[in-house]
């Protein structure tokens, strides 16, 4: 096997996710589903350009069988070691050069665990018929080979197959679907930058059910639902737009083309942002939680961490949001229910989103202390120049990523140092701080 570079792009807690040497630029992920019997036949055409000169390189990629690699259009040889594909091309790549690598493989996907998830299995689900895919942080490599790691977006096209009668549904704009022969395909497109783990493919029997743009040159929504949902599911997402123009207030206009919903027909006991179509379990969906991974499309979506030990910057600020929102959705007063939450995170000691364990990746001090941090900064500041941050924060890094330095470099400049050691204490601080 040729020497390549770097088989990780060294994040804190997932080393050996990503790759050295490249950056990918657009996916084209075209899958042939089988539900009844999880299968996939699959062609998954990476565009990316080389950052060095590259004799190999390697792509991330858990399970599945590969059949061929091809490097624009010439025979590529191949090696797997765990989830590392490594694929030689015929001829090096000169750094900056563009390349397409197409890989053909196929098989029944299966979902990971995840050291940071030990609340579900990661990726590629296959559930009573269904299938979904739930990839936060690591899964997205259970369905396709990627430089899986946030700091690499590009755009993508979803192209699935499944047998007619059947509904597919992906991440991005639905620009066409066909049926021929007993079979549906569905292609959609994302034209804004994602990271991997924020694509999602769908299928069931679900009812399509479309919103139209949310206002003039707005966004198109569209939620799923099973088939024979009862009314009430319809009617707790129709809280959709009161989410969007309320985070729109804050952040600015809503990020991508498309927004919606889509429901299972199981329980989840946990929701997913994935981009432009969240995935919510029945028996949970509410005000909070649709404003919570609406949230996120801003703040984790649009702009990510570059790292996962940074997740306090999604969850955190997504919590914050949510909670606003709920309590203005209610008519509940919002600085009592942070005095809650303080009361709470005090009694039960919840130690700092900072400097946390992997398996407190996704933990009460990532949601409610990192809420608690930006309600410190903004009880310290005033309303103001708190929302001037957190336009601000969005704004500088839409489309990108970002991290804590980043952001108290914000806050700095906004406010000067006595803001920035009170955010500190919060973020790093064992004990819980006083609210200011
Ligand atoms: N980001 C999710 C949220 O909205 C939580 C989450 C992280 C998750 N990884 C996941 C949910 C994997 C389902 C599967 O808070
Ligand atoms: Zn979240």
């Amino acid at each position: 096997m040729p020497p390549t570079e770097a088989e990780g792009l060294g994040d804190s807690f997932y080393p050996f996710l990503g790759n050295g040497g490249y950056d990918a630029v657009h996916y084209e992920i075209d899958l042939d589903v089988d539900p009844a019997a999880n299968t996939i036949s699959a062609l998954t055409s990476i565009t990316a350009q080389a950052t060095k000169d590259l004799e190999a390189f390697n792509l991330d990629l858990s399970g599945l069988e590969v059949h061929s690699v091809t490097v624009d259009g010439a025979h590529a040889e191949f090696w797997r070691s765990g989830h590392e594909l490594t694929v030689q091309p015929a001829s090096p790549l000169a750094a900056g050069s563009q390349f397409e690598t197409e890989v053909a493989y196929s098989g029944s996907p299966e979902p990971l665990d995840d050291p940071g998830v030990p609340f579900a299995k990661m990726g590629w689900i296959h559930r009573d018929g269904v299938v979904y895919t739930a990839s936060e942080p690591s899964g997205a490599m259970t369905w396709f080979p990627a430089n899986n790691h946030p700091t690499d977006k590009a755009t993508f096209e979803i192209q699935v197959t499944v047998p007619e009668g059947l509904v597919a549904a992906a991440t991005g704009l639905l620009i066409s679907e066909t049926t021929e022969s007993g079979e549906t395909t569905s292609v959609w497109r994302m034209d804004d930058p994602m990271a991997t783990y924020l694509a999602a493919v769908y299928i069931g029997d679900f009812e399509r059910i479309d919103h139209g743009p949310l206002y003039d040159g707005g966004p198109i929504t569209r939620d799923y639902l099973p088939r024979d949902a009862p009314a009430e599911m319809a009617q707790a997402l129709s809280v959709t737009p009161d989410v969007i123009a309320f985070l729109e207030e804050r952040l600015g206009p809503y990020p991508f083309d498309a927004y919606g919903t889509i429901v299972m027909p199981f329980p989840l006991g946990f929701a997913l942002e994935n981009q432009t179509l969240s995935i919510h379990g029945p028996a949970t969906i509410g005000p909070g939680i649709i404003a919570h991974e609406a949230a996120h499309q801003w703040l984790g979506n649009s702009v990510s961490p570059d790292d996962w030990s940074e997740i306090w910057m999604n969850e955190g600020f997504a919590t914050y949001l949510h909670l606003m929102f709920e309590a203005e959705h209610f008519g509940a007063d919002f600085n009592d229910a942070m005095t809650q939450v303080h009361a709470w995170l005090s009694a039960e000691g919840i130690g700092p989103p900072r400097g946390i364990e992997i398996q407190d990746l996704f933990g009460a001090s990532v949601y409610y202390r990192g809420a608690a941090t930006l309600h410190a900064l903004r009880l310290r500041i005033g309303d103001d120049t708190f929302y001037e941050i957190l336009r601000t924060h969005y704004d500088r890094s839409a489309g990108g990523t970002t991290n804590t330095d980043e952001f108290l470099g914000i806050v700095e400049e906004f406010t000067g140092s006595d803001a920035v050691a009170l955010v500190e204490s919060w973020l790093y601080d064992e004990t819980v701080p006083a609210f200011p």
